[in-house]
């Protein structure tokens, strides 16, 4: 298997396929969960927001969504177990695209009750986000990468509807870069009521980010921009590792940045952290 400039395996060809099949079969052997360990966290905090700042419907946009899986489960009440089923159980290969795209708008139609919520998509992969609005996950999407470029005018009109920003399983490769780029985006929103500019109104932040990923250059990015993070207690299992070899690539990248992986990455799991960044004050 190859192994990508960060020490991980490559898995960048399971990204970009027409449907999700591919990406839940290859993840299901690899026990990736992090979606179901960030749900209820993303839950309390999209409910903090409404509360706090008043806003019925949060927008929030999910960076590397993929085919809409954060959405899928916190807004559409599904589990990663039924999409585990549903992409690479036993009839999963007999059905085509149109049918699990079906399959999933009934799941959307059913309206799970707490789903009063907005979400965007931000993913490089276009097949991924394809798949995402067709199935009715995503209300919108942005089709970019901020990393190697600066946001159209249509995209940064998008980003800044974004109340707040979430992710999993995909910083590390998407850098303060990328980041940078949504806060600034978000300087341009304009009072919803009013339309005026308001832009001290910046999105939070809730990443769960592998510990082999420092998050100080995101954290000293997003201070200079007047926020403040907290890392929450905890470490969440993101998934096993695919071989040996993988296990001791991440082991040295670990010890490089200072994380001692005694009787966690050491017994053949990678472990993220979660960081919840807001405007001080
Ligand atoms: C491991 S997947 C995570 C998907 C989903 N968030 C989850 O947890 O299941 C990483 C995603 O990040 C996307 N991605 C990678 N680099 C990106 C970039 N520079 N900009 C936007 N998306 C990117 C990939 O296309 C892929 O969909």
């Amino acid at each position: 298997m190859r192994v990508d400039t960060t020490g991980k395996i490559s898995l960048d060809h399971i990204y970009t396929r027409p449907d999700p099949r591919a990406y839940f079969s290859t993840l299901r052997d690899l026990d990736y969960n992090i979606p179901e360990l960030a749900k209820p966290h993303f839950q309390r905090l999209i409910a903090e927001y409404r509360e706090t700042r008043g806003v019925p419907v949060p927008t929030v946009l999910d960076i590397g969504c993929s085919y809409g899986i954060n959405a899928a489960l916190v807004k559409h009440g599904a589990t990663m177990a039924e999409l585990y089923e549903r992409y690479s159980g036993r009839d999963a290969h007999r059905r085509t695209r149109a049918a699990l795209v079906t399959l999933d708008r009934e799941l959307v139609d059913a309206g799970a009750p707490a789903n009063r919520v907005r979400f965007l998509g931000l993913d490089a992969s276009d097949s991924a986000l394809a798949y995402a609005l067709d199935a009715g996950f995503l209300d919108g999407a942005v089709h970019a990468d901020l990393e190697n470029g600066e946001p159209t005018g249509e995209q940064r009109t998008r980003l800044a509807a974004a109340d707040l920003v979430v992710s999993t399983g995909c910083l590390g490769y998407v850098t303060e870069r990328t980041i940078a780029r949504i806060v600034d985006a978000a300087g341009e929103r304009t009072g919803e009521r009013t339309g005026e500019r308001t832009g001290g109104r910046l999105p939070w932040m809730a990443h769960f980010v592998l510990r082999m990923f420092p998050f100080d250059p995101i954290a000293d990015t997003l201070a200079a921009a007047g926020y403040e993070t907290v890392r929450r207690d905890g470490l969440f299992r993101q998934r096993r590792f695919a071989t040996r070899e993988e296990q001791a690539s991440v082991l040295e990248r670990l010890a490089e940045v200072g994380v001692d992986p005694g009787g966690l990455e050491t017994d053949g799991w990678f472990y993220a952290q979660l960081y919840i960044s807001k405007p001080a004050g």
